[in-house]
């Protein structure tokens, strides 16, 4: 089954995820800003929050697909200057009947979601394309000040992260690494960058959503400890509510840069 995302979540990370972004994308992407028309791919483009970032990067002709199973999450998505934007309804998990074709193949917040075994038959249909795989979770979640119980909540989400996504046993926080070795396997030259969150006491909105998710997550897990988890939570709720939490997310973006 596809997990689905709300569009509420999604826009509430965005400026997190371009902020994390900032600087490292023309970094990664050096090779491919030289060119006058790049085609591009968006795999799980959700409501777009990838082409936003990453437009203003590429040269003045650049033709974008977006791929998602949430026709919800495409509806509307306005083409930045110098863009062609097109938004498909697909199903990914058989990623071998999407026909690719482009320059750049990329995905955002979505490789954690996927199976060893999917992103081996991707990096199968790549032909040649760059690859840009921005946040995968790469499973740190710090918390401070710390309490007693974050090790236990961090290891539930963790588990809970590996369950299927509807492309088989989801990677979760080997997203990264596990994608830079098939990469690799593959003749490809593979860098990576930390573009974790490093969220604040301002940060109240996104903070008190990752707390819930986690909570739900781990609760889901382990349903025989919710009484704990519930009581670490509020306890991490207080801390947020007296402007006195931070918290680091762990992120990686990997570009990888197809065999001459
Ligand atoms: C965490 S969201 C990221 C969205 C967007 N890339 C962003 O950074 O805001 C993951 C996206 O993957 C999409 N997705 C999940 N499973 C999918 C599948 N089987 N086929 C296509 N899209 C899928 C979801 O609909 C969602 O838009």
């Amino acid at each position: 089954m596809t997990e689905t995302f709300e569009a509420g979540w999604l826009a509430l990370r965005e400026p997190y995820d371009h902020a994390a972004r900032a600087g490292v994308a023309a970094d990664l992407l050096a090779e491919l800003t030289a060119r006058a028309a790049i085609s591009v791919v968006d795999l799980g483009a959700g409501s777009g929050s990838n082409l936003r970032c990453l437009a203003p990067h590429l040269g003045p002709r650049q033709s974008w697909r977006l791929l998602d199973a949430d026709a919800g999450l495409l509806a509307g998505i306005a083409a930045p200057p110098g863009t062609q934007v097109a938004a498909e309804v697909v199903d990914l998990a058989a990623i071998e009947m999407v026909a690719l074709g482009a320059d750049l193949v990329t995905a955002t917040a979505f490789l954690d979601l996927v199976s060893a075994d999917w992103l081996g038959r991707l990096v199968a249909c790549l032909d040649g394309a760059a690859v840009l795989f921005a946040l995968s979770y790469d499973g740190r979640i710090d918390w401070d000040p710390a309490d007693p119980g974050d090790g236990l909540a961090r290891e539930l989400v963790n588990r809970h992260q590996r369950t299927d996504k509807g492309f088989g046993p989801a990677l979760g926080p080997d997203a990264a690494r596990t994608a830079a070795r098939l990469l690799a396997a593959a003749g490809y030259a593979v860098m990576t960058a930390d573009t974790a969150w490093r969220l604040g006491p301002g940060d109240t909105v996104i903070q008190r959503a990752l707390l819930a998710g986690y909570r739900e997550a781990a609760a889901a897990i382990a349903p025989d400890r919710a009484g704990e988890i519930a009581a670490w939570a509020g306890r991490r709720a207080e801390l947020i509510v007296e402007g006195r939490s931070h918290l680091t997310v762990g992120h990686t973006d990997l570009w990888a840069a197809a065999p001459a």
